[in-house]
């Protein structure tokens, strides 16, 4: 358990974050913020509520003051627009570039020491975003997309093998986009890759489905996009930081030219993590048409900062 975890929007996303992350008691104190008044408060207090039930002893603080966040050990950035019906992801740029700025600015002055996760979209744009303006050292500075998209490859997978979620593995890499790259070779059930198990028609739609697995959740909820799934990818995520687990999940991170991808860029690759944040980022042998999934899915992350940078928006 570490003392504090901050989330930054208490809106579906972040207010699911917030109980998820008390009810695990992953932090002395949970600090959820929001600039709507009243609505980090409320959910704060009827999470609290919920306490005796659940049976966690987690503090939980709802604050529209961004002081409330000084030191903290964690901090998650949800706060973003998510899309409706009919949008991409990238549809969401120049509006969320902007929120996450100023959000990006608050936390790097009441907490530049903290493990920074950011959780909005376009989400590998917004963690280039994040970084460029909080200036956080690239090991502690990681975007959440890859567990979500991976959890969901897991999920139909599971369906497809009508076989218990536990027996099932899989990683998803690349940008959080349609053109994300879910691993057949490297995703299992009781360690047997998928390929062995599904024939080529059924790996395809699986794979389909899991790559338009967020639009699946906006065209069904109409009013805005996935939380309960996303915020256990994020709690996975901070699970293996706070536990020092050295876990191997799939998260947008700095390259470090790995893959052959451009060392500047943030893209969903294979990172362990522990208490300092992304402690390795692990280079699978991928085949060859894998890697050049990878490759374009990273180009396409590339055109967005670019996007980023000549409307000039930082
Ligand atoms: C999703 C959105 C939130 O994949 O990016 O559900």
């Amino acid at each position: 358990m570490v003392d504090k975890i901050s989330v930054i929007g208490a809106g579906m996303v972040g207010g699911t974050t917030m109980q998820r992350l008390a009810e695990k008691e992953l932090a002395k104190t949970v600090v959820v913020v929001d600039i709507v008044e009243g609505l980090p408060q409320g959910k704060a207090l009827d999470e609290m509520e919920a306490a005796p039930i659940e049976g966690f002893d987690t503090e939980i603080i709802g604050t529209n003051d961004y002081k409330d966040i000084e030191n903290s050990d964690i901090v998650i950035i949800t706060s973003g627009m998510p899309r409706k019906p009919g949008m991409s992801r990238d549809d969401l740029l120049e509006k969320n570039v902007k929120i996450m700025k100023d959000v990006t600015e608050q936390v790097a002055k009441y907490s530049p020491n903290a493990i920074i996760i950011v959780v909005a979209n376009p989400l590998d744009a917004m963690v280039y975003t994040a970084k460029k303006i909080g200036g956080f050292p690239d090991q502690k500075i990681m975007g959440q997309a890859g567990c979500l998209d991976s959890t969901r490859f897991a999920r139909f997978i599971a369906w497809e093998a009508k076989c218990s979620v536990k027996a099932v593995q899989a990683m998803t890499l690349g940008g959080h986009g349609d053109d994300m790259v879910p691993l057949t070779s490297y995703s299992t059930v009781r360690g047997v890759p998928i390929t062995k198990i599904f024939d080529k028609e059924t790996i395809d739609r699986l794979v389909e489905r899991t790559r338009k697995g967020g639009g699946e959740i906006v065209s069904l909820l109409k009013t805005g996009s996935a939380f309960f799934a996303t915020a256990s990818a994020v709690v996975q995520m901070v699970e293996a930081i706070v536990k020092d687990s050295h876990d191997i999940l799939p998260c947008a991170v700095k390259t470090q030219g790995k893959y052959g991808l451009d060392p500047d860029l943030f893209v969903g690759l294979p990172a362990k993590l522990g208490k300092n944040g992304v402690e390795e980022v692990v280079e699978l042998e991928l085949t060859e048409e894998e890697l050049n999934a990878l490759k374009a899915s990273a180009e396409h992350v590339r055109q967005l900062c670019n996007r980023i940078e000549e409307l000039k928006l930082l």
